[in-house]
C-alpha cells in the first residue's frame, strides 16, 4: 500500500475495528461486521464507494471474507459477479509491493485472488517491483528476495500458476507498451489532483503509476471482459483513475440524445422532462419541434425549473437555433478516437434508422445497452481494445495486534507469514483485546468483540470457512462466557498451526514457482 495515497494517509490515526456492532445505532450483535461500518462511512460518501453486502445476493459461492463483511465495499462490482455466476469470461487481477515479508494482511488479496480463479475468473497476480524501486527505495536484490516471498505464500495458499498468470512489472514488455499508451492520456496535472505529487517527484515514480494503470488494464489486452482488482481502500484512487484512463481509450462514446446537437447532462434531463410532458398532437403537423421546447420551457418559471440561469439560456439557445428541427429521442455514439475505418464500419453496423453526422452517428432503432455493444465490437474489430472498467472489491485493513493500525514496521503489530510458528504464538499470546478490567466485569458485561484485534483474527483468518465457529466465538465473547485468557490461548494455537501447515505448503510448491512463468531475478541491480 502505498504511502502517498491520500486515503491510507486520512485511515491511519485511528484504530479500525471489525465495525460489527460497535455503532450506536445498530442494534443487531452481529459478528460479520455487516450491519454497522460507522469507519467506513466516509469511504461510501465521499468517494462513491458502494457496499459489498447489497451485492451479497449475486455473488455465486461467495468467500467467507465476503459474508463476514471483511470485503466491506466495491466499485461496479455486479457485471464480475454475473460473469462468474454465468461462466462467461471475467479476470482478477492485484499487485503486491515487495518491501518487506508478506503478512497476514497480503493473505486477505491472495485469498481474494484464489478464490476468484477458483470461480472460473482469469487469475493476474504481479510484483510492483518498478513501483517498489521507485516509490520505495527497495534495492533489486531486497525486491528480489521478497518478491520470492510473497510468490511462494500465494502458490502455497492454492493460486494455480498454470491456468494463471504471474509476472513483474519491469520485465513485462507487453505492460510497459500499454503503460506507454496509457500515459499518452494522462497528464501532469491530474496526478497532481489525485496523487499530491509536485515538482519534486521523480519521473520514475509516476512512470510506476501509469504501469499501475496498465497492470488493471491488462487482463483485458485480449478481448474486453470484466476484471476486479480486490485491494485496500488506500488503492481507490488508481482504480478510479484506471476506470477514467479506460474510458478515455475508447473509441466511441456512447450517449442518449433528442436532437443533433450535444447537451450537457443537466439540459438533457429538462429537454427530456419536456420530452415526455408535452403531446405532439398539440403542435402543427403532429411533430414536437425544438422550438416548441423552447416555448414550452420559456413559459414556466425558473423556479419550477430544477436548472440555474445559466443552464436555463444555454439550452435555450440550442433549442432556438435547431428551430423546427423535430425532438426525437435517439442514441447517439460519438467519435471520440476512432479510426476512420472504425468509424465507417460503425455507420455500416447500425441497423434501423440512423443519421450520420461529422463527429457522431445517432441510431433510432437501438436502445442505449444494444448501441454499447455494438460500439465495443465495432472498436474490437478494428483495432481497439474496447476496454471496460475495471471493477474493484475493498477489504478491511486488519487492526494491529497491538492496537492502532498493523504495519510492516512494528513486528509486534503483525503476524508474518514467515514468523517463526512459535512467535507467532506469542505474538497472538500478547496481543491487545477488547476484554474488561476483570474477569468479573467480562462475565457481567461481555467482552468487546468488535475492538478485538483477536476477534479479528479469527473472523478474518483462524476460522476459515467455519462460520460457525467464528460466530460462537463472537457470541461467547459478547455474552461473557468467554474471558481473554482461555480466547488467546486457543488463538495462538490455531495461529501458530496455520503458519506450521502454511510454511510446510511453501516449501512444497519451491518447484511450481521454478516451473512458473516469471523471472525470480532482475537483471538489474542497481
Ligand atoms: N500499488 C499497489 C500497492 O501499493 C501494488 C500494485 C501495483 C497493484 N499494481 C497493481 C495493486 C495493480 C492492484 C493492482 O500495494
Ligand atoms: Fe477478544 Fe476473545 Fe477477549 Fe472477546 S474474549 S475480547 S474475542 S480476546
Amino acid at each position: 500500500m502505498t504511502g502517498d495515497d491520500p486515503l491510507e494517509e486520512s485511515e491511519s490515526g485511528e484504530p479500525l475495528t471489525d465495525g460489527g456492532a460497535a455503532g450506536a445505532d445498530d442494534v443487531a450483535l452481529d459478528p460479520w461486521g455487516s450491519s454497522s461500518v460507522s469507519d467506513y462511512r466516509k469511504l461510501f460518501e465521499e468517494f462513491g464507494i458502494e457496499e459489498f453486502d447489497e451485492i451479497l445476493e449475486e455473488v455465486p459461492n461467495p468467500h467467507y471474507l465476503m459474508r463476514r463483511g471483511v470485503i466491506f465495499g466495491h466499485r461496479d462490482y455486479r457485471p464480475v459477479a454475473e460473469a462468474l455466476q454465468n461462466d462467461e469470461p471475467a479476470a482478477v487481477l492485484s499487485g503486491f509491493m515487495p518491501t518487506g515479508d508478506p503478512h497476514i494482511g497480503h493473505k486477505l488479496v491472495f485469498d481474494e485472488i484464489i478464490w476468484h480463479q477458483q470461480q472460473g475468473a482469469d487469475a493476474y497476480a504481479l510484483i510492483a517491483d518498478l513501483e517498489a524501486n521507485s516509490a520505495r527505495g527497495m534495492s533489486w536484490e531486497e525486491i528480489d528476495d521478497h518478491a520470492r516471498d510473497y510468490l511462494l505464500s500465494l502458490l502455497a495458499l492454492g493460486f494455480d500458476p498454470e491456468a494463471g498468470e504471474l509476472y513483474r512489472q519491469s520485465t513485462n514488455r507487453k505492460l510497459q507498451d500499454l503503460a506507454f499508451e496509457l500515459g499518452a492520456d494522462a497528464n501532469f496535472s491530474e496526478f497532481q489532483a489525485i496523487y499530491g505529487f509536485d515538482g519534486e517527484t521523480d519521473v520514475s515514480h509516476m512512470q510506476s503509476v501509469v504501469t499501475q494503470m496498465a497492470d488493471i488494464l491488462y487482463p483485458q489486452l485480449e478481448e474486453p471482459k470484466p476484471t476486479v482488482i480486490p485491494v485496500g481502500p488506500d488503492q481507490d484512487p488508481h482504480v478510479r483513475l484506471a476506470r477514467d484512463l479506460a474510458e478515455r481509450m475508447r473509441f466511441f462514446k456512447v450517449s442518449e440524445a433528442y436532437a443533433s446537437f450535444e447537451l450537457e447532462p443537466e439540459e438533457r434531463a429538462l429537454v427530456a422532462d419536456f420530452y415526455a410532458d408535452l403531446e405532439p398532437a398539440d403542435f402543427d403537423d403532429d411533430q414536437l419541434r425544438c422550438v416548441h421546447v423552447a416555448e414550452a420551457i420559456e413559459e414556466t418559471p425558473l423556479s419550477e425549473l430544477a436548472v440555474d440561469a445559466d443552464t436555463l439560456s444555454s439550452v435555450l439557445t440550442k433549442l432556438e437555433e435547431a428551430g423546427m428541427e423535430p425532438i426525437r429521442p435517439r442514441t447517439r455514439f460519438f467519435d471520440r478516437r476512432a479510426t476512420d475505418e472504425a468509424f465507417d464500419a460503425l455507420i455500416d453496423a447500425v441497423e434501423g434508422e440512423k443519421r450520420v453526422y461529422e463527429n457522431h452517428v445517432d441510431a433510432f432503432d437501438l436502445d442505449r445497452a444494444e448501441a454499447e455493444e455494438l460500439a465495443r465490437e465495432v472498436e474490437v474489430d478494428n483495432g481497439g481494445y474496447g476496454f471496460q472498467p475495471p471493477s474493484s472489491i475493498y477489504h478491511r485493513f486488519m487492526t494491529g495486534l497491538t492496537g492502532g493500525k498493523m504495519s510492516s514496521s512494528i513486528p509486534a503489530s503483525h503476524i508474518s507469514l514467515l514468523d517463526d510458528p512459535e512467535d507467532g504464538y506469542d505474538k497472538v499470546k500478547a496481543a491487545t483485546t477488547g476484554g474488561r478490567e476483570t474477569a468479573e466485569e467480562q462475565r457481567e458485561k461481555g467482552g468487546k468483540a468488535d475492538e478485538c484485534p483477536v476477534y479479528e483474527l479469527y473472523a478474518y483468518l483462524l476460522s476459515g470457512d467455519d462460520d460457525e465457529f467464528a460466530k460462537r466465538v463472537y457470541d461467547e465473547c459478547v455474552g461473557g462466557e468467554r474471558l481473554c485468557g482461555d480466547c488467546k490461548e486457543q488463538a495462538a494455537q490455531l495461529m501458530k498451526e496455520f503458519l506450521e501447515d502454511h510454511q510446510e505448503k511453501r516449501d512444497e510448491v519451491e518447484d511450481l514457482l521454478e516451473d512458473a512463468d516469471i523471472e525470480l531475478e532482475s537483471p538489474r541491480r542497481r
